[in-house]
């Protein structure tokens, strides 16, 4: 569970405001859910049989013995509290951010507390949310500046489909039950489907004569995910990827993932897919859904920030020993002036050339300097602290105006 240092945040803050103006432009807004749920809601969405519910829920019981856990992932929470609120037949586009919980063995990438900005589409069915989402993801990535990913994506039928290829499956692999990996045996007997991104040998061997997911999905589900992979293959590196099952229960029709070979072994920086049944299983009205949720964590460690970023710092120095009623007011109206500067100002005083040197030392480009005698006459020196720098004396009211101006 890491720590978030403001270095660390800087990328963070870039992503995120690049991120507002894409959900702005889509007309996303935002919902804030509890970070506590009761247990009981994510064995029923994500699955009693995802390794997220059985291995990773951080639970406990509390004061009154009812079993509540962390949330693992963002769309349970955000079904329920639409359930909740009796909005299931209603539209919604949402999205939500905020710390996730999974008690995985930490590496690279994978921490047991993590950040997620999700994407939640309600009340919409199969068709242009599909493609609404996906250019909303390649957006995402243009805008942060991450070319070099490959986007899998995969139609998983609906739940007849599921049910159906997943009951031949264990016919065809009942026999061979031995030949199975301990940890495959517990998936074909709890979800089958998974067996599918399985990295053993002995069941890629034995998969590779089983029935094959595709040929249990409909006409209709092929086309469109032929259909979806040929609009973005000009814009990005979009394949099909049949072993593409994902690792929560509840999705139905096209799931998805951006994965980057720049990550290391943990390479998926976002996931999702439509889930069009969780609602109805959750004891809401049928809604339509689908979503993505983006790994914080990992996407930062692609991100490129550009210059425009780079806030103007300018360092504001008096020689006297507190900032005076005076010299606070100045730096107060600079502030007001202008928001987009950094003006900061050395609250433990010292000489003004060890201010200077701390002004240097922070990254500033300017410096404001008050001694005595520019403060008994109104006056402000400006500093350009670049190698060969000029300064100039001026008058507040232009010291203002130069402010405002950078
Ligand atoms: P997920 O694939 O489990 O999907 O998580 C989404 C992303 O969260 C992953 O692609 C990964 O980048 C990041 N992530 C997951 N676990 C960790 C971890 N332990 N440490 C660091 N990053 C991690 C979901 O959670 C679905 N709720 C997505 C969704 C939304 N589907 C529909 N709507």
């Amino acid at each position: 569970m890491p720590d978030l240092f403001p270095e660390d945040l800087d990328r963070w803050y870039y992503f995120e405001s690049k991120l507002l103006n894409i959900f702005n432009s889509f007309n996303v807004n935002e919902i804030r859910t509890p970070l506590l749920e009761s247990s009981e809601l994510f064995s029923r969405s994500v699955g009693n049989s995802s390794d997220i519910v059985n291995k990773e829920l951080y639970s406990f019981l509390d004061r009154n013995n009812e079993s509540i856990s962390l949330r693992p992932e963002g769309s349970a929470g955000v079904i329920r509290a639409i359930i909740q609120k009796k909005q299931e037949l209603g539209r919604h586009k949402l999205w939500y951010q905020g710390p996730m919980f999974r008690y995985e063995r930490p590496q690279k990438g994978r921490f047991r507390q993590f950040h997620q900005i999700g994407v939640e589409y309600l009340g919409f069915d199969e068709g242009v949310s599909e493609y609404e989402l996906i250019s909303m993801v390649l957006q995402i990535n243009k805008s942060i500046g991450i070319s070099d990913y490959t986007l899998k994506i995969n139609h998983l039928g609906d739940a007849h489909a599921k049910e159906n290829f997943c009951k031949s499956l264990v016919i065809f692999l009942e026999p061979h039950l031995k030949e199975l990996h301990e940890k495959d045996q517990v998936r074909l007997s709890h979800n089958p489907l998974r067996l599918l991104d399985s990295k053993e040998k002995s069941t890629i061997e034995l998969l590779k004569n089983a029935p094959k997911f595709e040929d249990f999905i409909s006409v209709e589900s092929k086309l469109f995910l032929e259909d979806l992979v040929s609009a973005f293959k000009n814009e990005c590196d979009i394949q099909i990827d049949q072993s593409l099952v994902r690792g929560l229960d509840y999705y139905t029709g096209i799931v998805f993932e951006a994965v980057s070979s720049e990550l290391g072994a943990q390479d998926a920086f976002l996931g999702g897919g439509r889930y069009d049944n969780l609602s109805n299983q959750l004891g809401g009205k049928e809604m339509h859904s689908i979503g993505f949720a983006i790994g914080v964590e990992r996407i930062i460690e692609l991100v490129s920030m550009d210059d425009s970023s780079k806030k103007i710092k300018v360092g504001f120095i008096t020689s006297e020993q507190r900032i005076s009623q005076k010299t606070y007011k100045i730096a107060d109206d600079l502030r007001l002036a202008n928001r987009s500067i950094i003006l900061e100002t050395f609250l433990n005083g010292g000489s003004i050339k060890s201010q200077l040197r701390k002004a240097n030392k922070h990254g500033c480009s300017f410096a404001i300097i008050i001694g005595q005698e520019e403060l008994k006459n109104n006056q402000a020196i400006w500093k350009d602290l670049s190698e060969d720098g000029e300064q100039e004396l001026l008058n507040l009211q232009e010291l203002v105006n130069q402010y405002i101006n950078l």
